[in-house]
């Protein structure tokens, strides 16, 4: 992997939009801060609007005094300033693209394309850059999410961008996979003697995953309703997540090597069809409840809402992967909106021990948990059964914790933000954090099947109140197999 920096022309598609003022232009401050932008590099922000380049300036400085949450250092402020370029493009006007192409410079600096408008436009910018002769080889491409609403839109998604660029020039983004305690997932599975040897049916009796959300739509209620939470979350960063979690130790960190596994663990996940989705599958929509002491209206009440809707807030899913090491061993995920808190962990369940030498206190011995805290509140606990001290009594046993806080344990003043680590490995080219599209596909081919036998069935979405854990049908999901969640 190539770390040393590296002279970009940072080019970011609908630079005015919610994506860029909230994270990319904010992300690209803090890798300025620490040093890691080139001196060279720069930044062009491409829209429509007709902004010359002071006003465009100062709607990038107010992003930064809105969006960046440290104290601003004013001499970095003016650093990053200084690189922007603003250039008026209407995206489906190919000869405007000459305006970009003027800018650039290739020989010196390498091009990247950020896509951080609608994928409908894709097309419209790919063909505009390719008019304007200015994809070469070594121009970049960053695609963001959502690639498609099923496999066939993201294959026309996918097929449009690669008229033009090769798959090695696309990095397609998924934001959990920037996140600092997601890639410790691999610190932790492949570093560690005792996970390495640990980590199959013969040890993990089940493993949860779980991304609570907090904040319900919120606005959102015209993309939201016709994604739902099983598109919007499920086929990206759970599935990530649970590929990193499932995935063979890959032969080193290498984007190849590390996606081919990935997509072994997307290519052995059992379909989930009409006939056993029943089984398998909760879907849910939050009415209205409380959540911090605050009245949440409902998901149909919503403003803009439509009180028919079928679309879902959360969805509990049993997933089994029909693998060696997996066999028998199910991957509990669940993801909601308005629930009762904002949580992301991973719990991998070991088995019950084959004999219990304590029987004469304890019946039964309950099991080792390593609990992955994803966010907040970053960190590792191993659940653990240790004796109480003293001599009174006969053994007593108890719970305990090993509790690793990331916070406490390193002495670092801030864990970045996932799109600060995202915008830096597409600068050095490395596309191990990034998405292949045959892994976006496969997720969406498995993703297809639950919408479809969702689509014939005529079950409505179970309800359950805004601030709560979702439905109590995706508690008998997991009590149905004598399991419970962990909370
Ligand atoms: C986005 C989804 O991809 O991820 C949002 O579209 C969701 O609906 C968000 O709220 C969650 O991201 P994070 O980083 O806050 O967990």
């Amino acid at each position: 992997m190539n770390t040393e920096k590296q002279a970009c022309d940072f080019t970011i598609f609908g630079v005015l939009g919610d994506l860029s003022r909230r994270k990319l232009i904010p992300s690209l401050y803090q890798l300025d801060t620490v040093g890691l932008l080139h001196d060279d590099s720069r930044i062009i922000g491409v829209a429509r609007h007709d902004l010359d380049q002071e006003a465009f300036v100062a709607k990038m400085r107010e992003s930064l005094e809105t969006f960046v949450t440290d104290p601003l250092a004013p001499e970095v402020v003016e650093r990053l300033l200084a690189r922007l370029h603003y250039v008026l493009i209407n995206l489906d006007a190919p000869d405007e693209y000459q305006r970009l192409a003027d800018i650039v410079d290739q020989e010196k600096r390498v091009l990247i394309n950020y896509f951080s408008v609608a994928p409908f436009l894709f097309d419209d910018i790919c063909e505009g850059l390719a008019h304007a002769d200015i994809i070469t080889p070594q121009t970049r491409v960053v695609l963001e999410k959502p690639i498609g609403r099923d496999l066939a839109t993201s294959q026309e998604i996918n097929d449009t961008v690669a008229r033009r660029f090769n798959e090695d020039q696309i990095y397609r983004i998924d934001h959990y996979l920037g996140k600092e305690t997601v890639m410790n997932l691999l610190a932790l599975r492949f570093a560690n003697s005792i996970f390495t040897t640990n980590w199959d049916h013969n040890t993990i009796d089940h493993v949860q995953i779980t991304v609570a959300e907090q904040v319900g739509i919120e606005g959102r209620w015209g993309y939201f309703d016709k994604a739902g939470q099983l598109r919007d979350m499920v086929q990206n960063h759970l599935m990530q997540i649970l590929t990193l979690v499932a995935m063979e130790p890959p032969v080193n960190l290498h984007g190849d090597s590390l996606r081919n596994e990935k997509l072994k663990v997307l290519k052995a996940l059992r379909p989930i069809t009409r006939d056993n989705i029943e089984d398998k599958v909760v879907r849910g929509q939050y009415t209205d409840g409380f959540i911090k002491g605050e009245t949440v209206t409902g998901y149909l009440e919503e403003e803009g809402g439509n009180p028919d809707s079928t679309t879902e807030t959360f969805a509990a899913l049993r997933v089994d992967i029909d693998n060696w090491r997996w066999a028998d061993v199910p991957f509990y995920l669940r993801t909601g909106k308005a629930m009762t808190t904002k949580r992301s962990e991973v719990v991998i369940n070991f088995k019950h021990l084959p004999h219990n030498i304590f029987r004469d206190s304890y019946k039964k011995l309950p099991p080792n948990k390593l609990i992955i805290r994803l966010q907040p509140n970053e960190g590792v606990e191993i659940e653990i059964l240790n004796k109480v001290p003293g001599v009174a009594r006969a053994v007593q046993l108890q719970r305990t914790m090993l509790d690793l806080s990331f916070s406490e344990a390193f002495e670092v003043e801030r864990i970045a933000d996932a799109y600060e680590r995202l915008i830096l490995e597409i600068m050095r080219g490395n596309q191990a954090l990034f998405v292949h599209r045959d892994e976006v596909e496969r997720s969406w081919a498995w993703i297809d099947s639950i919408q479809e036998a969702w689509a014939e069935s005529n079950e409505r979405p179970k309800k359950y109140p805004a601030g709560s854990w979702g439905p109590v049908a995706s508690v008998a999901l997991l009590a149905r197999d004598g399991r419970q969640w962990e909370e």
